[in-house]
């Protein structure tokens, strides 16, 4: 069994991971291997893993469960709190109402439960089935709200990927004013279509029930967000 642990960089999974599971040596070690997912993230992870499903099934291998670990402040302002975080090394809380950035320490130590639970299906043999062993530990929990947004966000930034590599190789200047028209626009983005989309998905929620079911359980799997069996391996 492999446990991949990748984070997420601008709704695709980080580089390095991308240049992983892309390789040689990365498709030779995962072919025909169980593959556990771990996410460590803001809050916007469904489009990478998507991808990241895609790069696995391309190797050969399958994921039997995944898990996410995400930060526990809410979208609007961990969107404040995560640049700030990687632009100045600053974690702490601030202003009395932005919490500390990055995943919560106590979430880091529950999820041991998932470690147990890991070993325990190892020594029994219930990986062989191919079936996902982490369900009901909250593995992973979606945000319905956030779905719409990141189709549309991940959209663009494949369209903006074009426009760069029309204008120029790296280092280009075509290309340097592209990336401060980008970075523009990538705030203008966040601070209106996230929060745009996230109020219409509430406003629509109650004639979208059974639609948002079937996302849920779609971008939820395979491990999902019940809580059931959680007592046995905390
Ligand atoms: C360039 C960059 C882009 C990021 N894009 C996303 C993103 O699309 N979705 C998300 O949930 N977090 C995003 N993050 C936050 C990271 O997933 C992660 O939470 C953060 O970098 C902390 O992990 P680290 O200590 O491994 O850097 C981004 C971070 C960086 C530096």
């Amino acid at each position: 069994m492999i446990i991949l642990a990748y984070t997420v960089w601008f709704l695709s999974p980080s580089p390095p991971i991308t240049a992983f599971l892309k390789s040689a040596e990365g498709k030779t070690v995962l072919s025909e291997t169980p593959v556990v997912t771990l996410i460590a993230c803001r809050n916007m992870w469904l489009e990478a893993q998507e991808q990241v499903k895609q790069l696995i099934k391309q190797a050969n291998a399958y994921i039997l469960d995944n898990v996410v670990l995400t930060d526990r402040g809410s979208a609007l302002k961990t969107l404040v709190t995560t640049p700030r975080w990687m632009l100045t090394g600053k974690k702490n809380a601030f202003w009395r109402i932005f919490p500390r950035a990055g995943i919560h320490n106590n979430d880091i130590v529950a999820a041991q439960r998932f470690g147990k639970a890991l070993l325990f299906s190892l020594l029994h043999g219930n990986v062989k089935n191919k079936n996902p062993v982490l369900t009901g530990l909250k593995a992973a929990t979606v945000d319905q709200r956030l779905i719409g947004s990141e189709k549309i966000a991940r959209r663009s930034f494949l369209i903006w990927g074009k426009i760069f590599r029309t204008l120029g190789p790296q280092g280009h200047l075509l290309r340097k004013l592209a990336v401060i028209i980008y970075g523009l626009f990538l705030i203008i983005v966040v601070a209106t279509i996230v929060p745009l989309t996230m109020i219409i998905r509430t406003l629509l929620k109650p004639w979208r029930k059974l639609a948002i079911e079937k996302e849920l359980k779609y971008f939820e799997g395979p491990s999902g967000s019940n809580d059931d069996r959680m007592e046995k391996f905390s």
